[in-house]
Formats: C-alpha cells, sequence, structure tokens
C-alpha cells in the first residue's frame, strides 16, 4: 500500500477534521444507536468551532493521516481527567483514534497508533490510556494486539442511552530512554 502520512493538525485543518470526524463517527457508532441519541453526541462533540478549540488547546494534540494525499483518519491525545481505575504515572489519555472505514484493515492504525504514542510523550505522558465501547471488538482487537491491557470501565453517555466503555492502559517509553 502506499505510504501513510501523519502530521500535527493546525486550526485551519478544523473544517475538514469535524468532516471526517462526523462520518467516522457515525460509520462506528451508527447501526448500534438511536439517531437521536447520536446527534445529541455529534452537536456536543464535533464540529468546525469545536475542532479549532481542542486544535489550539495546549493539552491536546491532534493527529491526521494522509493516504494519497486523502485524509483518512485522526487521533487525538490530551492530558485531562482521567478514572480511578487508572492508577500510572502521568497518564495521558488517547481521546480519539479514528480512520475511516475505508481504511481499515490497510495497516495505517499502526502509524497513527506511533505517533499518537509520541505526542503523548510530548505532553508528558508516561502511559496512554482510553476508553473502548464494550461493543467495539474491531477496536478492542486492534488495542489488545497494541500492548494495551484492560484495567477497569466507567460509564459513557450517549444522548438516553449510558453505555459501558472498558478502560485500557499501555506504557509510553521514558523520555530519553534508549533502548541499547
Ligand atoms: C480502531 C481502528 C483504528 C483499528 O484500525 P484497523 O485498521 O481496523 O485495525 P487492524 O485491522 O490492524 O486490527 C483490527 C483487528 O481486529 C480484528 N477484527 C476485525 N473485526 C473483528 C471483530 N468483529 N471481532 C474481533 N476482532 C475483529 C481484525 O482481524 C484485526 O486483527 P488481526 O490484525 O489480528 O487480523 C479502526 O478499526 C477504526 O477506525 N474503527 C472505527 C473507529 C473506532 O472504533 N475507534 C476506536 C474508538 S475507541
Amino acid at each position: 500500500m502506499s505510504s501513510v502520512i501523519i502530521r500535527s493538525a493546525e486550526l485551519s485543518d478544523a473544517r475538514a477534521l469535524a468532516k471526517l470526524a462526523a462520518r467516522t463517527f457515525e460509520e462506528t457508532f451508527g447501526a448500534d444507536n438511536s439517531p437521536e441519541d447520536l446527534k445529541i453526541l455529534l452537536k456536543a462533540s464535533y464540529g468546525e468551532a469545536q475542532q479549532a478549540h481542542e486544535i489550539a488547546d495546549k493539552d491536546v494534540r491532534t493527529l491526521l493521516a494522509y493516504l494519497d494525499k486523502e485524509l483518512i483518519g485522526f487521533a487525538q491525545v490530551r492530558r485531562k481527567i482521567f478514572p480511578t481505575c487508572v492508577v500510572a504515572q502521568n497518564p495521558v489519555e488517547l481521546h480519539r483514534f479514528y480512520l475511516a472505514r475505508s481504511a481499515h484493515g490497510t495497516g495505517a492504525a499502526e502509524p497513527l497508533m506511533v505517533s499518537a504514542r509520541e505526542a503523548a510523550q510530548e505532553l508528558g505522558g508516561l502511559h496512554l490510556w482510553l476508553g473502548v465501547w464494550e461493543r467495539n471488538p474491531r477496536a478492542i482487537a486492534f488495542y489488545l494486539k497494541s500492548g494495551f491491557t484492560q484495567v477497569g470501565s466507567h460509564n459513557f453517555v450517549v444522548g438516553s442511552d449510558t453505555q459501558t466503555d472498558w478502560i485500557f492502559i499501555a506504557p509510553l517509553p521514558k523520555a530519553g530512554a534508549s533502548s541499547t
């Protein structure tokens, strides 16, 4: 396959990112959630202004993935609050990790994860944690093969529906650590 290019998002990317985010969100969760619940979450979490706000946040890093010049995925890490089951030094959250459906299984997820880990380290992270819906087996399989382990679960509200997210965590190399 062609190689995947990953770069940091800039403010001028907010519109394209909002469009991709809405598309991937619907592709991922549309079949298993009511349209009303999805609409509420989409409105609260995505949109050009919201993406611009997040891109500008100094505690957030947003990454874009391109394949043949087409925007096919994005990831976001952030240094914010974390659930009590995350008992680890300097945890940074993998808040978003999405590929367009057409890019699933192409190998693009791996370099995006490498870049997400590097961005988390830039935020001072020593551990990367995430929440994944218990009914998202493909993402769960990907995180497990990427070295994450489950440490707990918490509730995640989608409109009128309270769902269970599994909380996963993986260590990050210490800044400046050498493998030799
Ligand atoms: C999560 C995501 C980035 C992973 O990228 P990907 O290209 O699909 O990942 P891969 O194909 O490398 O790995 C997925 C693994 O799940 C396996 N898999 C696929 N469907 C599965 C299922 N229903 N049950 C269990 N495993 C499944 C695949 O076989 C693959 O394992 P393998 O490499 O051992 O064969 C991508 O699927 C995605 O963007 N999904 C939609 C968004 C999403 O769910 N994001 C996570 C939010 S927390």
